[in-house]
């Protein structure tokens, strides 16, 4: 959880910013020693609140966590049941603020995101800086999808 305040729950520049600010700070947490690829994730969720995450490598590879699931976990299990958006930053470890590439979300972490909001609304950032990002729909990213609506 990162914090609630005046922001609203449309995306403007300020919540952009925000949101890529908050994905660069929690990447600086990310625990990945055996890939060295360091992703910072942060979630904007109907109530205007922020949740961030990092992705957390395991031994045992497998039992690895990206930093899409583990914000997007954090929003649900402090109540949220909707998400409006995710940033994504991500890039070798030793490397800060500006990422030479862009981290585009894993299968796995499109279809969680799926789970928690309407494809066509949900808006994915994917961020190599505070100014150099590019804004998806989630149905973009994950078209012609299988969701909640479906069972
Ligand atoms: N990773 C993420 O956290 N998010 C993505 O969208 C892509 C991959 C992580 C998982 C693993 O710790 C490392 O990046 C290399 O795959």
């Amino acid at each position: 959880f990162v914090g609630s305040g005046k922001r609203g729950i449309v995306m403007n520049n300020e919540i952009i910013r925000e949101l890529i600010t908050t994905a660069l700070e929690t990447r600086k947490r990310s625990y990945s020693p055996y890939s060295k690829y360091a992703v910072g994730a942060a979630v904007l969720a109907e109530s205007g609140s922020l949740y961030c995450g990092c992705n957390i490598e395991n031994a045992s590879y497998g039992a690895t966590v990206c930093a899409e699931r583990v914000a997007i976990f954090a929003a649900v299990a402090a109540g949220e049941e909707k998400i409006k958006a995710v940033a994504v930053v991500g890039g070798p470890a030793d490397v800060r603020d500006v990422m030479p590439d862009e981290a585009s979300p894993c299968g796995i972490c499109r279809q969680v995101m799926r789970e928690f909001g309407d494809p066509a609304e949900m808006e994915i950032i994917i961020a190599k800086s505070i100014n150099d990002y590019r804004i998806f729909k989630l149905a973009e990213l994950l078209p012609e999808s299988f969701g909640p609506e479906n069972l």
